[in-house]
């Protein structure tokens, strides 16, 4: 490979003239700290990051479009608490703790569902669906002070922004928006409100959620793990941005094969599956991977038209590359125009070496027989893709082989192995190369946090 000289305070940029949403973020020197590895495997840490980072940022709990209609609700689990967001009314969303104010049963079993009221059955307490109590059983057993403390169901800070449901547990956190900063207009782009859940997985992996998120944020390892990647994607010359608030990006060009690959610019098996995808055949096609890429966004923007997509807001990188934002704490949104894959890295309640990946596919859905979701999707066969119905979720216990996707698959297969040898007294601490920029940044935020007073 022929490799350009590397200034990681420039970085690598998707084009000559980056603009608009392209545009790279100025430099911001993170050092060079090798961490301590106890993070990784110490419960004293896992505990500091429960008091300090998940009880204090704000968290993704589902899509708008898992609660569409007025009393859908989500229960989204995080450590040991429960909490439900419903649909409310027309125009609000209610989130509180999945605790009973009487005493304290559970009150939601699924994980998703719709309710008209909510009941407790262990004596039948009603609460409406924005929380607040509607019936105390036999309140005249009640003595007045009793019931003068607060009986209504115990809120949690609740917004909806950029096409999911955000909950915090801390009241003074700053608006999503705010949180978010320039990375919510990005994705506004994207119309994630109008997406729907068609694949929802998860998977236990016995590693710490950290160790499972950073593999997801570089594509340092691609070549080595994933190298059926290397004829559709490049991982060498991938742009990566950081933002405040922990928030970053990398982009990863799509119909380009690596650069790594002796041959990397002709066109191979992947990215004539790419042409096919979008109805262009291959076997006459004349060009290298470029001109399938052109190819590709200019067929894309012809589908905008016949389909009605208003693809104009996008950049044409956009609409075949992978625009791959990070979200302190624990999110990863690979986003693409024809929808977004949104990975999740959930911590164990107790164990600070498992967590649970959790993955969902929200698909734009194009009510024309002539669209089709992009082959290289994945999708498992017969996924109902009308988005009319909200998938169950697919649940891989730890111990049993998952079925996610060869990609995935792969991931599942290393991260206990990198777990493992993080807990060894030889791992002294990571020595992140600027590709794996974007795990150092992840690391800085964290500092700040349980640094914090
Ligand atoms: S615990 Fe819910 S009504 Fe008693
Ligand atoms: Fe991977």
């Amino acid at each position: 490979m022929d490799k350009k000289v590397f200034d990681y305070k420039q970085r690598w940029k998707i084009s000559s003239k980056p603009k608009g949403i392209e545009k790279s973020t100025k430099f911001q020197d993170f050092g060079t700290n090798r961490i301590n590895p106890d993070r990784y495997i110490s419960k004293k840490f896992m505990d500091a990051e429960w008091d300090k980072i998940w009880t204090k940022t704000w968290l993704m709990a589902c899509s708008s479009s898992d609660i569409k209609d007025v009393g859908d609700y989500f229960n989204f689990n995080i450590g040991n608490e429960s909490i439900v967001v419903v649909r409310s009314s027309e125009d609000s969303v209610s989130a509180f703790y999945n605790v009973c104010p009487h005493r304290g049963n559970r009150l939601f079993f699924d994980n998703f569902g719709f309710v008209k009221d909510i009941g407790c059955r262990f004596h039948g307490w009603k609460f409406n669906l924005d929380g607040s109590n509607q019936e105390v059983t036999d309140s005249e057993t009640f003595r007045e002070e009793v019931l003068c403390y607060d009986h209504d169901l115990s809120q949690v800070k609740v917004e909806e922004e950029c096409g999911f449901i955000w909950v915090s547990m801390n009241e003074n956190i700053m608006p999503v928006r705010e949180y978010l900063g320039e990375v919510a207009e990005h994705l506004d782009l994207y119309q994630i409100d109008k997406m729907h859940v068609i694949r929802h997985a998860q998977s236990d992996w016995a590693a710490n959620w950290k160790t499972g998120l950073e593999s997801f944020y570089e594509t340092y390892h691609l070549s080595f793990i994933h190298p059926q990647t290397q004829g559709m994607m490049e991982d060498y010359y991938v742009p990566i941005d950081t933002w405040p608030n922990g928030m970053n990006r990398m982009i990863v060009p799509f119909v380009e094969p690596s650069k790594r690959q002796e041959g990397g610019s002709l066109i191979n098996e992947a990215t004539n599956l790419m042409l096919s995808d979008v109805g262009i055949d291959p076997s006459s096609f004349k060009g290298n991977a470029i001109d399938a890429k052109k190819a590709i966004q200019k067929k894309k923007r012809e589908f905008s038209k016949i389909f009605d997509l208003g693809y104009e807001r996008y950049t044409d990188a956009q609409l075949t590359d992978s625009f791959v934002y990070g979200i302190f704490p624990n999110i990863q949104l690979g986003c693409h125009p024809e929808g977004i894959f949104v990975h999740k890295f959930m911590p164990h309640p107790t164990n600070p070496e498992i967590f649970t990946y959790d993955t969902t596919i929200n698909y734009r859905v194009v009510d024309n027989p002539d669209y089709h979701v992009p082959a290289w999707f994945g999708l498992p066969e017969n996924t109902d893709t009308s988005g009319k119905t909200r998938p169950e979720i697919v649940h891989f216990p730890l111990g049993v082989k998952p079925d996610l996707g060869e990609v995935l698959d792969q991931d599942a297969e290393l991260l206990p192995f990198v777990q493992e040898g993080i807990r060894s007294r030889g791992f002294k601490g990571p020595l992140w190369s600027e590709q794996e920029l974007r795990l150092r940044h992840f690391h800085y935020e964290i500092d700040q946090y349980i640094n914090s007073k």
